[in-house]
Order: structure tokens, then C-alpha cells, then sequence
């Protein structure tokens, strides 16, 4: 009895699921038509099964669930954040319900713990929350050490394509009393950072990887900026490792998110994209192989909350360890 009952919960969720999938597809489909104002030919349908960025040749790549031309990309996911920009903190509060502050502060303690000091460049980084986890982490080990937090000779560097996000960024840390010796904002693109190659100590990435055109592109610059023996470390979504929890979290994206995303942000498109490109960036494994194959070494990832994130860790190799440039 009780295992019919399960059998008839599950199909009963798996239709649920089929229909919060089929809404987020149409949703999409109108979101992307509406904002390129024109017809349909330049954004074909594709199932969002695939995993990793297979990409259809190399003029072609993923908004969502869509397949669209590469050089779209960029103003489709512009159009997004800058939409989202006002409501975004408050919405990442109400979507995760406050747990991707725990993420975020593990993940800048990880990287704090071996920083001391160093340069850290934060791409798109946004509104500054990751940013600010550093600071805070500098203020207080700077007490602890009875110096100032000024002995850090450069400020965390914020680096976002999107001014509306920057804008926003820029306020919360005038808010927060932060200096211009602890942080600075300036925009630039992952594939294209306005940086000198080997310049950078830590190249981070917070939500970010999965926004950008093309991903191998970013993560070859994000190895140019670093100096030899720097690090790259990334928080971002990924596969859920255990079946229940993956269905569980597939119906609240597909149903719950897109809908807050439309009361508090009035948006609902914007949220269905987000929740669609979480589905299509690589697993944890394909994503550590794209980072080897970039050229980083000791590559690592630490599941969280069963995978609804990874940290990801790697080093650009110093001259003489298998060193190719
Ligand atoms: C989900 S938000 C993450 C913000 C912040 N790092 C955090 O963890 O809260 C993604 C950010 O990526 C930025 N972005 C998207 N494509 C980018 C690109 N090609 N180069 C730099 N930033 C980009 C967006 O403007 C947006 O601010």
C-alpha cells in the first residue's frame, strides 16, 4: 500500500515537473523573442538534457534552455542583470532562504586562509558580496594581528560587464563605510579582462562562470590575469548528487523561483533564465576537466548542500611545473 502510494506520489511529481519545465521553456521562448524583438530565427528550441556546453559549432551557445548566436548572448544576460540589479540581493535572500550566505562566507574563508595579503580580483563580481567577505575577513584578521587593514596594498577588485550591477555594488559599499584602498569597481568582460597577464595572486568567480559566452574563453583568461602559482577558485552551481534531493530542488526552481522572481522583481523571465543556465552549466566533473585542460593544476571541488553548489580550486603552474606559455 505504501509503496503504491509512493509510485503514485512519484508520477504525480514527475508530472509536475514535466509541466514546470514545459512553462519554463514557453516562458523563455517569449522572454528571449521579446527582448530581441524580432521573430524567431536566430533562437532555435533545444532539450535542456545535454549536459556540459556542447555547443552546436562554435557561432552558437546557450541562453537558458535556448540555443542562440553566440553574439547575442552577452546583451540577452546584460538585459537580465540589469533588470534584476535593485531586487537582486534581496531576491538571492528569498530564493536560497538566506543559505547562500553560508556558501559565499565558507567559500571566502577557504580562499582567506591562504590570501593573506595577496591580490584578489573578484570577476563578476557584481553587487560586492563576495568582495565584502574579503574585506571583513581582512578587517578582522588585521585585528587579530594588531595592524591595520590598509597594510593590504590593493583593494579587492571588482570586475562586472554590467554597470547597473556595479552601480548597486558601488552604493552597498559607500553604505558600508568601505574605502577606496579596500575595494574598486570597474567594468570588463571575463573573456576579455581590462588586466595584465600574471598580474593576479587569486582570480575569483561567484555565480558568474555560467553567465558568460563562452566558458573556455573565461577560463583561459582567468589563467592569463593569474601570476605563475596563482589561484583560481569559483563558486557556482551544479549537478545534485542525490536523486530525491534533485527532484525536490527541480520542482521548487522550475515552479517556486521564477514565480517569487515575478512578485518581488517583477520578473519572471529573468528568474526562468536563471534557473535554466543552472541546468545547462557543466557537472562539477566536466567543469574540474575544462580546468585542467585550460592548464590549472591541483584541480579541486567541494560539493555543498549535495551539489546545489561547488567550490572549485586550482593553480596556474609556476615556470618548470609543466609550465606552457
Ligand atoms: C549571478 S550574478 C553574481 C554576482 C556575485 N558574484 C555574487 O556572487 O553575488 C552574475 C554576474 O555576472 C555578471 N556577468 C555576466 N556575464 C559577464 C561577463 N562576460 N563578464 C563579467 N561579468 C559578467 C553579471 O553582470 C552579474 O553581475
Amino acid at each position: 500500500m505504501r509503496g503504491r502510494s509512493l509510485l503514485v506520489e512519484r508520477s504525480r511529481a514527475a508530472r509536475l515537473w514535466q509541466s514546470g519545465a514545459r512553462a519554463a521553456r514557453n516562458v523563455s521562448q517569449s522572454a528571449v523573442s521579446a527582448s530581441l524583438n524580432t521573430p524567431d530565427a536566430s533562437v532555435s528550441s533545444q532539450d535542456s538534457d545535454s549536459e556540459g556546453e556542447k555547443e552546436k559549432g562554435s557561432t552558437q551557445t546557450h541562453f537558458g534552455f535556448r540555443t542562440i548566436r553566440k553574439e547575442l548572448k552577452s546583451s540577452l544576460v546584460g538585459q537580465v542583470f540589469s533588470s534584476v540589479a535593485p531586487s537582486y540581493d534581496v531576491m538571492n535572500d528569498l530564493m536560497s532562504g538566506g543559505i547562500h550566505r553560508v556558501w559565499k562566507d565558507l567559500f571566502v574563508k577557504n580562499m582567506c586562509a591562504q590570501s593573506k595579503g595577496l591580490s584578489v580580483l573578484d570577476v563578476a563580481g557584481g553587487t560586492g558580496d563576495i568582495a565584502f567577505r574579503i574585506i571583513e575577513e581582512r578587517r578582522r584578521a588585521a585585528v587579530l594581528r594588531d595592524m591595520s587593514s590598509t597594510s593590504y596594498t590593493t583593494p579587492v577588485m571588482v570586475c562586472d560587464i554590467n554597470d547597473e550591477m556595479l552601480k548597486v555594488g558601488r552604493e552597498r559599499a559607500n553604505t558600508r563605510g568601505y574605502t577606496s584602498s579596500e575595494v574598486s569597481f570597474f567594468q570588463g568582460d571575463a573573456e576579455k579582462l581590462p588586466i595584465e597577464s600574471d598580474s593576479v595572486d587569486i582570480y575569483c568567480i561567484s555565480f558568474g562562470m555560467r553567465n558568460v559566452t563562452d566558458v573556455q574563453k573565461a577560463l583561459q583568461e582567468a589563467f592569463r590575469v593569474l601570476r605563475p602559482g596563482g589561484r583560481f577558485m569559483m563558486l557556482e552551481f551544479g549537478k545534485v548528487d542525490n536523486p530525491v534531493v534533485a527532484q525536490a530542488y527541480d520542482l521548487y526552481s522550475f515552479n517556486i523561483i521564477p514565480k517569487i522572481g515575478g512578485i518581488v522583481a517583477s520578473d519572471e523571465a529573468s528568474y526562468q533564465y536563471l534557473v535554466e543556465s543552472i541546468r545547462r552549466f557543466p557537472s562539477q566533473k566536466v567543469f574540474a576537466d575544462m580546468m585542467r585542460n585550460t592548464g590549472f593544476e591541483e584541480v579541486s571541488f567541494l560539493n555543498r548542500t549535495f551539489g546545489v553548489v561547488a567550490e572549485y580550486s586550482g593553480f596556474k603552474p609556476k615556470p618548470g611545473e609543466n609550465w606552457t606559455n
